[in-house]
């Protein structure tokens, strides 16, 4: 069949490079796509927010299957429109997608469904948020309601804090978005990520990581989208995980149903392993970006298979994913500023001699310039991925590519995976 997938970061690369090597895949189409992607897609240009313009080159190239990388078009409801056309689709429709897009919808769903998460109280007004933390003390978490693409987040250790982050929230720093807040309890423990498949019914659990948001080696500097992820993250042991499923995933798609917003796609769980157990600290309704990378890195099994059986509403049918038991590491390469604005149109050589010994350079925001020449095109540049036994080995062959790769006005972290490399030393 013919397949299109949307988006055009690193988690898009790593997700066309294994769509298309998949058997049930005879053409895969990208759009916007970016120069790494073209390696295994053709890429079009293709709005995802004109909706009749993607149903209609779905129909002209008899697209069998829509792949969404992004959250954006699924909260802005473009599956529904590809469902209502007829067209198999992996991902949320609007109404479900608010998983990811309201956190204050997760919070009364987790609420119903006795799902663990921090407590919490959502503020519609000023006063209603200095109620609120009064009431919480300090630590406390104050989070803008909406899409905030990250940055609407803020963990206060003082009440100096706290107020400062209610107060820019209401006067709009966050857009529409700020018209609320929710001030959540502080919750002490190591993070990781989880994934599932679901197909509004069935949950397949899909991999575990652990990525780095801060900028700086150390964990310092201000939060990125991630600098870095592994997979597997050993931390969620079996019996960890089987909490997650049992205790998170399954009444969270239980839940949904209920709501009549049944939720088919991939649920990324961002957990907070707690003393008292894992508890839910956000849904994704996308894969991570880097931890897809790492996912399809040590992914087996056909992929096609199980995104076209979640569209399909069929996962039950089918035996669960093969991974590598490898530890697969990536190392973000990033322009010069980010997190803040990052230089643009850096030259960038050497991915060849990266490649040369197993490593794969995903593409995360390149283009061609005039003369064809690779360059930088966005804060998150590439993703230097490589699979080995260890963590310890996956991160030395990981960084041997990167000190292959010549891009003078880009810089990576040096620590991607320390955890883990502590904990096995
Ligand atoms: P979110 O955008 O909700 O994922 O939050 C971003 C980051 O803030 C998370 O990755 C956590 O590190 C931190 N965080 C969010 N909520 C809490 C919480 N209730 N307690 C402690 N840390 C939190
Ligand atoms: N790496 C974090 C995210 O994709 O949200």
């Amino acid at each position: 069949m013919n397949i299109l997938l949307l988006g055009s970061g690193g988690r898009e690369h790593a997700l066309a490079w294994k769509l298309a090597q998949s058997p049930l895949c005879k053409k895969l189409f990208a759009a916007p796509g970016n120069p790494g992607i073209a390696a295994h897609a053709e890429c079009v240009s293709l709005d995802a927010a004109d909706h009749a313009a993607v149903v209609l080159f779905c129909n002209a190239e008899q697209i069998g299957l829509v792949v969404v990388g992004p959250e954006a078009p699924l909260v802005d409801g473009l599956a529904d429109s590809l469902r209502s056309a007829g067209i198999a689709v992996f991902g949320p429709g609007k109404a479900a997608a608010q998983l990811e897009g309201s956190k204050s919808f997760t919070k009364e769903m987790c609420l119903r469904a006795g799902i663990p998460t921090a407590g919490y109280r959502r503020a519609d007004s000023l006063a209603e948020a200095m109620e609120a933390l009064a009431e919480f003390g300090v630590p406390v978490v104050v989070k803008a309601d909406g899409l905030a693409a990250g940055k609407g987040v803020t963990v206060a250790m003082t009440s100096a804090e706290a107020e400062e982050a209610v107060r820019d929230i209401f006067a709009g720093r966050f857009g529409a978005d700020g018209a609320s807040a929710v001030i959540e309890e502080f919750m002490e423990g190591e993070e990781a990520s989880y994934f599932a498949l679901t197909d509004g019914r069935t949950v397949v659990p899909f991999g575990t990581a652990q990525d780095h948001k801060r900028v700086g080696d150390g964990d310092t500097g201000p939060n990125t989208g991630g600098m870095g992820a592994y997979s597997p993250a050993p931390v969620m042991t079996p019996m960890l995980r089987g909490e997650v499923v049992s205790k998170i995933f399954a009444p969270t798609v239980k839940a949904m149903a209920e709501a009549g917003m049944p939720y088919s796609g991939v649920l990324y769980a961002g957990l907070m392993l707690t003393r008292e157990g894992p508890k839910l600290i956000e849904y994704n309704c996308r894969f991570g970006d880097p931890e897809c990378q790492v996912l399809m890195m040590r992914l087996q099994s056909d992929l096609v298979e199980y995104l076209l059986a979640c569209a399909e509403n069929r996962l039950a049918a089918l035996p669960p994913p093969r991974f590598s038991d490898d530890t697969a590491l990536t190392v973000v390469m990033a322009a010069n500023g980010y997190p803040g604005t990052p230089e643009k149109g850096g030259v960038i050589s050497g991915i060849e001699q990266a490649e040369a010994d197993g490593a794969l350079v995903f593409h995360a925001g390149t283009a061609l310039d005039d003369n064809g020449a690779l360059v930088a095109n966005g804060g998150r540049v590439l993703n230097v991925t490589a699979i080995a036994a260890s963590a310890r080995e996956a991160q030395a062959k990981a960084y041997a590519a990167v000190d292959r790769i010549d891009f003078s006005s880009g810089f990576c972290r040096r620590d991607i995976g320390w955890r883990e490399v502590a904990r096995n030393s």
